[in-house]
């Protein structure tokens, strides 16, 4: 049962409960009308102290699309923490006044702090550098529908796949949470391609070595290409560098493009969190391996999923 929990890290839900939302988002897919009015008279409220396009827009989506309705914030400057109010009671308030808190914050743990002071689910859509849960349950959806067999949990899915994650892997959360997501589920090999000074944090590595998790770490995105059953790219996240200088030194290390592609499995499924930024020419969107877009639609429906489930609606 998912009515009342909060979301903070991937691993607060179970297998069998992620299963669950991965059945309901791919009935409301099937079905445009199932589940529609179950939220009615729920509110969200969705406080967004960082900036976000698809995350927000796909919460309130799906929250209109339930038959609910959303209020909050985008921009920090214009709500009280501008005046210096703490996290704790822009919390209480909006806990007051709404049945569910979606919220981003540029600081690591924020999410988990909400959801101390919160009586009502909180909802991480990404806590600085640390964790990014609901990206995830986009990003194991978007795997389950592309390559797993109907019906079937994601587990059989995700069985025997090589996943590469691209990019900014130190600061990038979608990867810290998809890649402890993807640790659960049995033979399933993990191959970390990014320049050193955007290593995985050893956190990471160190709980998947741990969990008996085959991985690998290297700088070539061409040695690892044909190895690869998805590539997970990722944007250099700007925000989180001490210095301009070396965000300007490490932003286009890795760049796929056609000539890469070509290296690949006809097979692949090339996702991106997205916001895009130089990381992927455009040249690829063409390419039916390319899922991204895709992908961001698949994150409205599990994000439906999830919200009627906490809220008690499903
Ligand atoms: C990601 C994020 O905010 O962490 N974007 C998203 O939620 N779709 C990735 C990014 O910003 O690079």
């Amino acid at each position: 049962m998912l009515e009342g929990r909060s979301l903070i890290e991937p691993l607060n839900f179970s297998v069998e409960e992620m299963d669950g939302l991965f059945v309901l988002a791919e009935r409301i897919e099937e079905d445009g009308t199932y589940l529609r009015e179950s939220c009615r008279g729920k509110l969200l409220a969705t406080l967004f102290f960082e900036p976000s396009t698809r995350t927000r827009l796909s919460f309130e989506a799906a929250m209109l699309r339930l038959g609910g309705s959303f209020l909050g914030f985008a921009d920090p400057g214009s709500s009280s923490a501008a005046k210096g109010e703490s996290l704790a009671d822009t919390v209480r308030m909006a806990a007051s006044y709404a049945d569910a808190i979606v919220m981003r914050n540029p600081k690591e743990g924020a999410a988990l702090l909400a959801s101390r002071y919160s009586p009502v689910p909180v909802i991480n859509a990404g806590d600085g550098g640390h964790h990014h849960p609901t990206q995830t349950l986009t990003d194991l959806l978007t795997i389950k529908r592309l390559r797993g067999n109907p019906g079937a949990g994601l587990g059989d899915s995700v069985r025997g796949l090589t996943v590469g994650f691209c990019g900014d892997l130190k600061f990038g959360r979608t990867v810290h949470s998809l890649a402890r997501a993807l640790a659960r589920y049995e033979k399933v090999r993990l191959v970390f391609v990014s320049p050193p000074e955007l290593r995985v944090p050893e956190y990471i590595t160190r709980l998947l070595a741990k969990e008996g998790i085959d991985f690998l770490e290297t700088p070539s995105l061409e040695g690892a290409m044909p190895d690869l059953d998805v590539l997970y790219m990722t944007r250099v996240q700007r925000e989180r560098f001490f210095n301009e200088e070396d965000y300007i030194r490490l932003k286009d290390t890795y760049v796929l493009n056609r000539e890469k592609m070509e290296l690949a499995k006809k097979n692949l499924i090339v996702l991106h969190p997205l916001p895009r930024v130089n990381e992927i020419a455009v040249e690829v969107d063409e390419d039916p391996r390319a899922a991204y877009f895709r992908q961001a639609k698949y994150g409205m429906y599990v994000r439906m999923a999830l919200l009627s489930s906490v809220l008690g609606a499903a």
